[in-house]
């Protein structure tokens, strides 16, 4: 049976009936916003691609994160640009690293803040890979080792989880593992289980200083052709022990979030990344797309393709709007 007995524009008449059946609803709960951390005192250094984002000193991180909370926001995930890079990475290993004290800075000063890090290599190393390169290739089980002791030092500095980015195959399990002998059982894993290799990182690289200095991340990253694929790699990721899975970059994967959400009772996260946020600014300054409208669309399709967990730059422009 259909038209005229079905009319479904009778549910769209008002806007409180529109309320009333409306599937998806955004929340300040759902959203994570990302921060860059780099060295030295009173610098807030704008990235050019990523209008509205800084790099922040830890005494600048930290006001920037009092008033994210008074925002509303709830979760922050870190990044570090560390004063100088090594071959391995071992300098995001350190006591005294940036993440680390940018850590311990904001667990005393915004200790209601949820504190999320990225464990990688990339922002680290001088060849700009993520993880240790071995005649020109990265070599998985090498990475591994850094990998680990990036996670436990991370975890002695305060962080609230750690989400792995690097794509190295079993580094959940050893993460898990390097955790649980360091007596941090609690400490929840977030891994980027179907992470693409993506333009759409772009920017980012310009705001974590991380782009490779030779070749691309093809041979770690998945191909965006990739859809089978991404559901083995996020079964493997919870077999290793992944406690949430992450799907990056969102936009141009919604199938894969929806796919795997549909798949696996966990939590899943989608990084909506710096390349779909410069797009909307780029857009938004030139007059030619609302922009408020815009992030509210592109967010609560993101959670309607299944995330609960949204990690956006957009977060602290639409947190007080929720
Ligand atoms: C590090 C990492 C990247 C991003 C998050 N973690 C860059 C990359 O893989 O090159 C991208 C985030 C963004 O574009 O916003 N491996």
């Amino acid at each position: 049976m259909s038209f005229p007995i079905h009319r479904m524009r009778r549910l769209r008449k008002t806007e409180t009936i529109r309320n009333l059946v409306r599937e998806t609803t955004l929340t300040r709960n759902d959203l994570v916003m990302p921060l860059f951390v780099c060295p030295g005192s009173r610098v807030k250094k704008p990235i050019a691609s990523m209008p509205g984002i800084f790099q922040h000193s830890v005494d600048e991180l930290v006001k920037e994160a009092k008033r994210l909370v008074d925002l509303g926001v709830q979760a922050v995930l870190l990044f570090g640009i560390p004063e100088y890079k090594d071959e391995h990475g071992h300098v995001a290993c350190q006591e005294h690293g940036i993440v680390q004290k940018a850590l311990r800075a904001l667990k005393k000063e915004t200790p209601r803040l949820y504190l999320i890090a990225d464990v990688c290599n990339c922002e680290y190393t001088t060849h700009g890979h993520c993880g240790t390169v071995i005649d020109g290739e990265v070599d998985n089980d090498l990475t591994l080792a850094t990998l680990g002791a990036q996670a436990v030092s991370l975890a002695r500095a305060g962080v609230d989880m750690v989400a792995p980015s690097d794509m190295m195959d079993g580094r959940v399990a050893r993460i898990r593992q390097v955790l649980d002998e360091s007596h941090f059982e609690y400490l929840p894993i977030m891994s980027y289980a179907a992470k693409y290799a993506s333009a759409f990182y772009g920017p980012f690289r310009e705001a974590a200083e991380s782009a490779p200095q030779f070749g691309n991340r093809a041979s770690y990253q998945m191909d965006p052709a990739n859809s089978n694929e991404a559901l083995r790699e996020i079964a493997l990721d919870i077999e290793e022990g992944a406690d949430l899975v992450m799907v990056k970059p969102a936009l141009s994967y919604l199938d894969i979030i929806r796919r795997g959400k549909d798949e696996f009772n966990l939590p899943f996260a989608a990084y909506n990344v710096s390349g779909e946020y410069a797009m909307v600014k780029a857009a938004a300054q030139k007059g030619w797309i609302d922009e408020n409208r815009l992030v509210l669309e592109i967010l609560t399709s993101i959670k309607r393709a299944g995330a609960d967990i949204i990690i956006s730059y957009h977060t602290q422009e639409i947190c007080n709007q929720l």
